[in-house]
Formats: C-alpha cells, sequence, structure tokens
C-alpha cells in the first residue's frame, strides 16, 4: 500500500496527487489506483503525471464513483498502486510539441520534465489549470479556453507532436497530420488513446484498438500509438 503525500484541489473537479513510491515509470505510462477494498471492482488507471524517486504524482478530473473516491483522500491515507504499466511516449529528439486536451494535460507535464525544449499548448472548455508548472518548464507556452487548441499548432514547425486529450480532439490530430501531407513536411505525431479499461495488463481486451495491423491493446501495446496506425471508428 501506498501512503498519500498530498491531494489537493486545483479547480473545478480536478485535483493534484501526489503518493509516495519509488516505483518510478516513463512518460506516457500509467498506474491501475484503488483506494477501496471491495467496490467499485475494477481499479481505475491514472497517468503518471510525474514520477520523482520518493512520489508519483497524478492529476485527476472526477467523474464518477472511483475518482469520487479518490478526492476524498487525505495526507497520510492508504491505497493500492499498482504499475507502471502500458507503452508510453518516446524519447525523442528534433523539435517537439506537446498538445493537451483538458484532463489530457496529465501525462504531458512528465513529457515537459523529461525534454524541456518542448512548445506546449494546452486547451481547456472552461476553466485552466497547471499552467504555471507547464510555464516553468515550457520553451514557448500557448493556453487557450473555449477554443480548439490544435488550431493553434502548426504541424509544420515540428518532427513530434505527442497529443493527449478528448477522443474528437485525438482524431482531430490524425486529420491534421494526414493534411500536413500537402505541406512537405509531416511530424510523427503520437496520440495518448485512454481507452475504457479493465484490467490494464492486457488480459481481458476492454481497451482494444483497431490499427492497421490488427486490434491492439491500449493497455499494453500503448496508451500511446503513432496517428498512422489507429483506425477511428467515430
Ligand atoms: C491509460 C489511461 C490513463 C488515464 N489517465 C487519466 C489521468 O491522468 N487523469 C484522469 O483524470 N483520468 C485519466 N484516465 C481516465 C480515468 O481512468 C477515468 O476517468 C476513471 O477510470 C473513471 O472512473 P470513475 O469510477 O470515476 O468513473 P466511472 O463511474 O467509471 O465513469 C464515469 C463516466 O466517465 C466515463 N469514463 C470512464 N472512463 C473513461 C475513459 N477512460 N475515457 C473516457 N470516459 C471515461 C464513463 O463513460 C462515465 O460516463 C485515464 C484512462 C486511461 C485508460
Ligand atoms: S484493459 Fe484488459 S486488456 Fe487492456
Amino acid at each position: 500500500m501506498a501512503t498519500v503525500i498530498s491531494n489537493e484541489l486545483l479547480a473545478d473537479g480536478v485535483y493534484h496527487l501526489q503518493v509516495e513510491s519509488g516505483q518510478g515509470g516513463e512518460m506516457g505510462q500509467f498506474y491501475m489506483l484503488r483506494a477501496w477494498d471491495a467496490y467499485p471492482l475494477l481499479s481505475r488507471p491514472l497517468s503518471i503525471h510525474l514520477a520523482r524517486p520518493d512520489r508519483i504524482e497524478f492529476l485527476y478530473h472526477v467523474v464518477g464513483e472511483g475518482t469520487r473516491m479518490f478526492a476524498e483522500l487525505k495526507p497520510g491515507d492508504k491505497l493500492q498502486l499498482e504499475g507502471p504499466f502500458g507503452t508510453g511516449f518516446p524519447h525523442v529528439e528534433g523539435r517537439i510539441a506537446l498538445v493537451g486536451g483538458g484532463i489530457g494535460i496529465a501525462p504531458l507535464y512528465y513529457c515537459a520534465h523529461e525534454l524541456p525544449d518542448s512548445d506546449i499548448y494546452l486547451g481547456f472548455s472552461r476553466e485552466a489549470f497547471r499552467t504555471d508548472a507547464f510555464r516553468e518548464l515550457a520553451a514557448e507556452l500557448t493556453v487557450d479556453v473555449g477554443g480548439l487548441i490544435l488550431d493553434s499548432v502548426d504541424f509544420s514547425e515540428y518532427d513530434h507532436i505527442f497529443v493527449c486529450g478528448p477522443h474528437p480532439m485525438l482524431k482531430a490530430a490524425q486529420l491534421k497530420w494526414i493534411a500536413a501531407e500537402t505541406s512537405g513536411h509531416r511530424p510523427n505525431v503520437y496520440l495518448s488513446l485512454e481507452n475504457r479499461m479493465a484490467c490494464g495488463i492486457g488480459a481481458c481486451l476492454v481497451c482494444s484498438v483497431s490499427c492497421r495491423d490488427g486490434q491492439r491493446k491500449a493497455c499494453a501495446d500503448g496508451p500511446v500509438f503513432l496517428a498512422e496506425e489507429v483506425i477511428f471508428h467515430d
């Protein structure tokens, strides 16, 4: 069991949770967390917001029963932390953009630490959060509230673009990657697909992703996939 260091409310329903742990992890990987015994049945996946030698940080949005129980955690409380799991973002070089939408900014903070010369684009539908923390790490920071953050990103300026956000944003990033062919320069676009999960370890197929080479598992083969690999059905 891991011990909660802090669990701070940052914005409406958005919390920054810090937990004592030396388990670490890579950028884009996730943990399965539970702060209860039997109900809900399943642990809940959260991306690594930052991994330090003595702690793991998470950023989460309260959407249902499990995350509501996370929001009740106080310093000193215990929770179960399994991981790190998944295949995350690669360590790359060149011109890099990190593009996050809403709570999708969570895994990009770790990327900003690991890839400190990146340009960062953060989009929010109503209220911005964690922007000051990102500003300290960004070569350049662009924040948008109420619009479409992807509209601010010129794909021809970058070699690698990491995207995490709601499903329509990921699909729009893929379309933008396809359209970039006409500019003569197409970056590598990596999408973090936070599909619903059950086991988190590749055993149940709940997180199945349609890819050009067949069905793959978001929890083990991903959650990060190249934009060109994924087939979006809706
Ligand atoms: C790899 C991965 C990393 C994630 N990282 C983060 C993170 O860093 N921060 C964060 O806040 N959330 C993250 N999520 C989403 C998070 O796991 C869910 O919000 C959480 O499991 C919901 O649990 P709940 O019991 O509160 O809500 P539930 O009662 O299970 O669901 C409440 C509502 O949320 C919807 N929902 C649940 N899970 C998802 C999902 N994965 N995608 C879209 N809608 C969903 C349900 O359809 C339902 O409408 C991640 C998911 C994955 C798969
Ligand atoms: S969540 Fe079970 S296989 Fe991915």
